[in-house]
């Protein structure tokens, strides 16, 4: 599939995006909850998937690596679930992305189908090791607080549960950890989980920084990762 996107209708999708985000004051969580349950009752195509996330390489790059800086995560091996409801989310106005949104709604790539043929293609890519690390100062500190606080609902390896839809959180680069906790502490991330809201309320900077540097370095399990980096990758 190629894809050109004609500038007017991404310009119009961008505006789209801008104006609803404005004037977006009491969200209606049925929408994206009605697609996310939806697209996890769907079996998803991995060939279709594929085609798709042509349009999403631009940004996570084509092994779903994202980038080390952070801007953009490393989306690679992710539960199928928590693309889905990600997606559904993002797409239904309930986790702003401004940048993605005009790649994610169903004008672009279509409709419940595609999220769950996306998801499908996105959890099977293996995982990248070379990601984006904190500064290293803080670990035992950054470990205790894991220990005590997150591992009940991410797991002792930053697994996650595909069940639940709790996001795996090993292999994630340090940047992008620390923008999201930031965000789901200060409410900027809208769809975040409540419990997990209550229990960082009151986190100051040190503690969240940590958090996200003791993450940062938990590897991404063996199955789920390849020893490729971005060195390895193929001349196009
Ligand atoms: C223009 C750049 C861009 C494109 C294209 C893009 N994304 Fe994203 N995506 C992002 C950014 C930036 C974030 C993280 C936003 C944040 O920090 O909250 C993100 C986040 C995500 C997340 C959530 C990750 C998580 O761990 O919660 C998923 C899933 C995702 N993108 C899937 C896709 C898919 C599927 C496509 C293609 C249909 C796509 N993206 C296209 C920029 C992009
Ligand atoms: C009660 C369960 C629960 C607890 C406890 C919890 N989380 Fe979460 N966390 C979640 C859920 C669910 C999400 C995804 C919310 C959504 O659907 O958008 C999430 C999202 C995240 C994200 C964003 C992931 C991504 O890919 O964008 C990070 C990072 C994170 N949690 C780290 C932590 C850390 C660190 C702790 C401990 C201080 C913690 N969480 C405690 C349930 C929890």
């Amino acid at each position: 599939m190629t894809h050109s996107i004609p500038l007017p209708a991404l310009l119009s999708a961008y505006l789209a995006a801008t104006i609803s985000f404005s004037s977006f004051a009491g969200w209606n969580a049925s929408d994206d909850e009605d697609e996310s349950a939806a697209a996890l009752l769907l079996e998803g195509d991995h060939r279709r998937g594929q085609e798709i996330y042509e349009s999403c390489a631009v940004c996570h790059m084509p092994e779903g690596w994202g980038t080390p800086n952070g801007a953009y995560p490393q989306i690679a091996g992710q539960h199928r679930s928590v693309v889905i409801k990600q997606m559904a989310d993002i797409r239904a106005n309930n986790r702003d992305n401004p940048s993605m949104y005009p790649f994610a709604i169903p004008e672009e790539i279509g409709g419940v189908q595609a999220i769950a043929d996306v998801a499908v293609y996105i959890e099977a890519l293996k995982m990248t090791r070379a990601t984006g690390k904190g500064p290293g100062e803080d670990l035992e500190y950054g470990e205790r607080l894991y220990r005590d606080n997150c591992t009940e609902c991410h797991g002792k390896r930053g697994e996650g549960d595909a069940q639940k839809a709790y996001p795996l959180i090993q292999g994630q680069h340090y940047h992008y950890l620390l923008r999201q906790l930031k965000w789901i502490q200060n409410g900027k991330r809208r769809n975040a989980n409540k419990q997990m809201m209550k229990m960082i309320r009151d986190f100051k900077e040190r503690d969240l920084q940590a958090l996200a540097d003791y993450v940062s370095r938990m590897e991404a399990d063996e199955e789920k990762s390849t020893t490729m980096t971005w060195k390895d990758r193929k001349r196009e």
